[in-house]
């Protein structure tokens, strides 16, 4: 389905560099720039070989790391474009999410200004539609404890400081994107499998907002165009959990509610024995999963008027449906359902809610200040394990006043070496627990 038309009579956007334009929601908005007429870099770290037929004309590539390329760097791709698209974000459980959402938004920006951009779109979050609402009662604590949603709130900040008057930034706030690009797997397959299977269905109180893939990048490209200096939520529609594992399972089970009291014991217990990268898990599972992620929908759907986006809210009803069943059609293919036996290991699903579950979560042993670490940092004898402690405090704490420190500790330990812990010895121990403490209300 094409995304929402843009109506604007604007034509002054000719050339777009869209970074990450090779990704999930990268490729629908190079095609959307494309259908409008604009010629597109896309940059990505791995250019393919063989170019989407539709990418033949009008699209070139530029090889570029954006976590270490310099700002000349992004200057002389810039020139002659009127502005970027920053789709190359990091999530939660990313261990670099800071370093993509902050670090590297910094040196893309200081490029496009020196190169005479005047607008840039950055793909963020819907965790800042929450963490910036004064109304949210869980808002200041998104905020203050989880890491990635700072980083969020750090980009969009550092990007309108160095923008200033001469680049409009503004800052999609995203919530969970359904469809389907061709040729990439999509995030929510192991949801979409697990509401397919045979095994039981679990789901605490709480749900989130979603959106279709076409309308985020229709959504982009108008903002683009309108040099909106402003965050724009996005959303075609609220689910709960029950609601959504009934919508991305082609059969509707009976879903069975998990207590509030159960996910913080898990958020505890989970939290308490480990850590992923952005997010503080203890209040994340405990306290933020059980709620309503809702956006408001009225809200959404002016903001894309004022981009001078127009469609009925039938026609993005249809558009949310149509990109569920892509996503379940791309999941499950015509394969008949597999009958797997039910048992164990269930509620790991809830370990991938809420992020990327193609990435999986990252689990590091957790430490709880610096003061702490320094302590367990002493007794520490070899060089592997010395790295290990300090590459898991900085994907803790990337905020910390020590970074510099610990970086300079790290360097003096190179090579570096891979994270720490076993992220699926973590998940077994966690849902063994889980399933121990939860077993009454198990069916
Ligand atoms: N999908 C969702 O449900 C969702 C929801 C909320 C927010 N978002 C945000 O939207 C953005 C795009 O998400 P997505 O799902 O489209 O991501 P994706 O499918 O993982 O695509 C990421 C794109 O960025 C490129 N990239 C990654 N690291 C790069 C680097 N260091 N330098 C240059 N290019 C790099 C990748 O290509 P290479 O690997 O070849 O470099 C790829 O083209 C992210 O910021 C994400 O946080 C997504």
């Amino acid at each position: 389905m094409a995304s929402p038309r843009h109506e604007s009579k604007s034509s002054d956007l000719k050339k777009v560099a869209v970074i990450g334009g090779t990704g999930f929601i990268g490729y629908h908005i190079v095609n959307d720039l494309l259908r409008q007429g604009c010629s597109v870099t896309v940059v990505t770290r791995n250019p393919p070989e063989e170019a989407p037929a539709e990418w033949k004309k009008n699209v070139t590539f530029a090889k570029i790391n954006a976590q270490k390329a310099k700002p000349e760097e992004f200057k002389a791709v810039f020139t002659d474009h009127q502005g970027f698209v920053y789709a190359a974000g990091g999530d939660p459980g990313d261990e670099e999410f800071h370093e993509k959402n902050v670090d590297a938004v910094e040196r893309i920006m200081q490029g496009a200004r020196e190169a005479g951009c005047d607008r840039a779109v950055i793909l963020g979050s819907y965790y800042t539609y929450f963490a910036c609402n004064e109304e949210c009662k869980f808002g200041g604590e998104l905020r203050q404890s989880h890491t990635y949603v700072a980083s969020r709130i750090a980009q969009a900040a550092a990007a309108r400081k160095i923008g200033g008057d001469a680049i409009t930034v503004a800052v999609i706030e995203i919530p969970w994107v359904f469809g389907v690009t061709p040729g990439r797997v999509s995030l929510w397959k192991k949801l979409i499998d697990w509401a397919n299977s045979s095994k039981p269905l679990l789901a605490p109180a709480g749900g989130t907002a979603a959106v279709s893939v076409e309308t985020v990048a229709g959504v982009a490209v108008a903002a683009l165009r309108a040099r909106s200096n402003k965050n724009i939520p996005v959303a075609e529609g609220n689910f709960t959990w029950q609601q959504l594992l009934n919508k991305v399972g082609r059969t509707s089970r009976t879903v069975y509610p998990v207590p509030s009291s159960i996910m913080r014991a898990i958020g505890t217990i989970y939290g308490t024995f480990s850590a992923v990268p952005g997010l503080e898990v203890r209040h994340f599972l405990g306290k933020v999963f059980t709620q309503n992620l809702f956006m408001d929908l009225k809200q959404c759907r002016q903001k894309e008027e004022e981009l001078g986006i127009s469609h009925t809210e039938g026609e993005a009803m249809a558009r949310m449906e149509a990109a569920f069943k892509a996503t379940i059609d791309s999941c499950l293919g015509s394969a008949t359902l597999k009958a797997t036996p039910a048992g164990a290991g269930t509620l790991t699903v809830f370990t991938s809610l809420g992020t990327r579950p193609s990435m999986g979560i990252k689990l590091i042993p957790r430490v709880d200040s610096y003061t702490e670490f320094q302590k367990k940092y002493t007794t520490l004898q070899s060089a592997d394990e010395k790295i290990a402690a300090l590459r898991s405090y900085k994907l803790q704490y990337p905020g910390s006043p020590h970074i510099r420190d610990i970086n300079q500790m790290l360097l003096s330990l190179q090579p570096v070496a891979t994270p720490v812990a076993s992220p699926l010895a973590a998940v077994e121990m966690y849902s063994k627990s889980a399933l121990t403490m939860g077993s009454t209300s198990l069916p």
